[in-house]
């Protein structure tokens, strides 16, 4: 096993987008950041060097940091901050993971543009990999274009102002040529095929809001891992992927050589119609000229001899789902199975039932107040009606839990069951407007919950009408999740569990509960540390559907937390406008 060491300097650098110079903060002056690729088993070591104005940490999103949660990353969650003009030197092993999982940072909206790959490779070389070996690995990173401020952004949607988009969508850092500003099109990403070669494409989607569907046209995908799990090969002429989750997919280049475009389309449920297909990115796929293929010399027509099919002018466009569509969505995800048999352990010790929704409370904290007057109501994303509050006590709460020093008196026990139980996906309930919310009463508090370690834990997430269009990839650090059944409409435990998967659950670090729908995960909080859980949708976790999970501490020296790194940030620095 080797060491991996990178150097990231955050700092603010213009980007011109749309003829406009936008001021964005970045690693190593690039979007996407660097790609850190290890071989499983490696260590790494990325120091960090803040030269922007911002409060950073970054998070190895899916790297499950085992013994190591002080490397997790989230801000007074498990470390102080990394002020401006600190560094500090995150190291953690990778064990026991292959494929595509990546880092963002993990202050509020900054991840839109503080983000890479990371790619984890085979002990034993590519060749050992459970599929035919790629002429070529691909990472595919969709995001956001963003010509608004994000930090500032945070702020205005903490103070009731919800009026903010992206200006447009990414692959690999590039818009396409369906986004123009004075008639000049933006360079689109361009993956150079050899004709008959297979490519492994890591696809990641770093976008803070939306679902994806990435499709090629005139090619399949055949999809072989997701969150850096292996799944058994599936093939689907399209891939559909949440902010968070990670896909990997074979493609081959068997088509007739010519280019194809290559479209990311933003998928979002009906309502409210805020990403349409305007946000659409396209790449290409384009054959090279110089390389003759199997195909080529078999039975592919000479080049001069072309008439029909594509053209060099005009490349050929796949035909997207309709972008309100969620049901292709769903079968995406339902379709997935592991690769190989999952040993799901079948004893349950803990039972929870988690709904997502919006709710309400007023500025002065208490329960009832009027729109319009000065205490109007603030909406909250919460589970099971508790909103999170980022802890406000100066000291980390991992650092409290471990040297059991006091707690946040904001604390509140994540409760198991919602409040009251009522049809959560009946889309009459469904609002139409802000004036037209009748939010559910809520409550903010830091919410957390406790396991003792190597309790089994069986979630059920149930989606709601409330949330409209939103989604709702639900993120849990430190572990992955057997992803046991998920389904459309209201969860029933008589009818449901006869349907879960104990035999070759997909296994996420991301689950995406399905719109007007339900997911249930279990998972062995086997991890000793604190541990963050949250919806990896930008808005509901920066209006709190999160929860930290403490994993008691082992009682046996081999299964117990470490001390914190020596060089661990000690200042506070906690910077209200950063820490939500
Ligand atoms: Cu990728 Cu806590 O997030």
């Amino acid at each position: 096993a080797a060491l991996v060491e990178h150097t990231f300097v955050v700092s603010q650098v213009n980007m011109t987008h749309l003829c406009k110079e936008t001021l964005v903060t970045v690693v190593n002056g690039q979007l996407p950041g660097p790609a850190i690729e290890v071989t499983e088993g490696d260590s790494v070591s990325v120091l960090l060097v803040n030269k922007s104005p911002f409060n950073i940490t970054i998070h190895w999103h899916g790297v499950k940091q085992w013994l190591n949660c002080w490397a997790d990353g989230v801000p007074m969650v498990t470390q102080r901050p990394i002020m401006p003009n600190h560094n500090f030197t995150y190291r953690f092993n990778v064990v026991g993971q292959e494929g595509t999982l990546w880092w963002h940072a993990h202050v509020p909206f900054l991840r839109a543009t503080v983000h890479g790959a990371l790619i984890i490779r085979p002990r034993h070389g590519p060749s050992s990999y459970p599929f035919p070996k790629p002429h070529m690995e691909v990472p595919i990173i969709i995001g956001d274009w963003w010509e608004l401020d994000l930090p500032q952004v945070d702020w205005s949607m903490k103070h009731g102002s919800f009026d903010f988009f992206a200006s447009g969508s990414t692959i690999n850092g590039k818009l396409g040529d369906l986004f123009n500003c004075s008639g000049v099109k933006e360079d689109g990403y361009v993956l150079d095929v050899v004709p008959g070669k297979t490519y492994l494409l890591r696809v990641i989607n770093a976008g803070l809001f939306s679902e994806f569907y990435l499709k090629i046209a005139g090619h399949k995908f055949t999809v072989v891992a997701a969150d850096a799990n292996y799944v058994s090969p599936y093939t689907t002429d399209v891939i559909a992927i949440a902010p968070g989750e990670t896909v990997d997919a074979l493609v081959v280049a068997d088509a007739a050589p010519g280019r194809y475009y290559l479209v990311a389309l933003p998928n979002q449920a009906p309502l409210p119609d805020t990403q349409t297909p305007e946000f659409t990115t396209r790449g290409l796929v384009q054959y090279s000229d110089n390389h003759s293929s199997d195909i080529a010399n078999n039975d592919g027509p000479k080049e001069e001899e072309k008439v029909e099919g594509p053209t060099i002018d005009v490349p050929v466009a796949p035909e997207m789902p309709d972008h309100h569509d969620t049901i292709t969505s769903f079968y995406f995800h339902s379709n997935l199975t592991s690769l190989h048999h999952q040993q799901v352990p079948q004893q349950v010790d803990e039972h929870m039932f988690i709904v997502l929704g919006l709710g309400s409370i007023c500025r002065n904290g208490k329960q009832s107040c009027k729109r319009g007057d000065k205490n109007e109501t603030i909406v909250l994303a919460t589970m099971n009606n508790v909103s999170f509050q980022h802890p406000m006590a100066a000291t980390p709460m991992l650092e409290a839990h471990y040297y059991h020093t006091g707690s946040d008196d904001a604390m509140q026990e994540l409760p198991d069951e919602p409040p009251r139980l009522f049809n959560f996906t009946d889309t009459a309930l469904i609002p139409f407007g802000p004036k037209e919310m009748s939010l559910e009463p809520s409550s903010k508090a830091t919410v957390v919950r406790r396991f003792r370690q190597g309790a089994v834990v069986d979630m059920v997430f149930q989606s709601t009408a409330i949330l409209q269009g939103d989604s709702n990839p639900m993120h849990l650090h430190g572990h992955d999740m057997f992803l046991l059944a998920e389904g459309l409409g209201n969860y029933d435990a008589a009818k449901d569990v006869a349907r879960y998967n104990l035999v070759n659950p997909p296994v996420k670090n991301t689950v995406l509960v399905p719109n007007l729908g339900w997911a249930a995960v279990r998972f062995v909080a086997k991890n000793p540390g604190v541990w963050f859980m949250h919806c990896h949708y930008e808005f509901h976790l920066a209006m709190g559907m999160a929860a930290v999970f403490i994993v008691e501490d082992g009682t046996t020296v081999d299964t117990s937390l470490p001390p914190p790194p020596a060089d661990f940030p000690l200042c506070c620095g906690c910077d209200d406008n950063i820490l939500s």
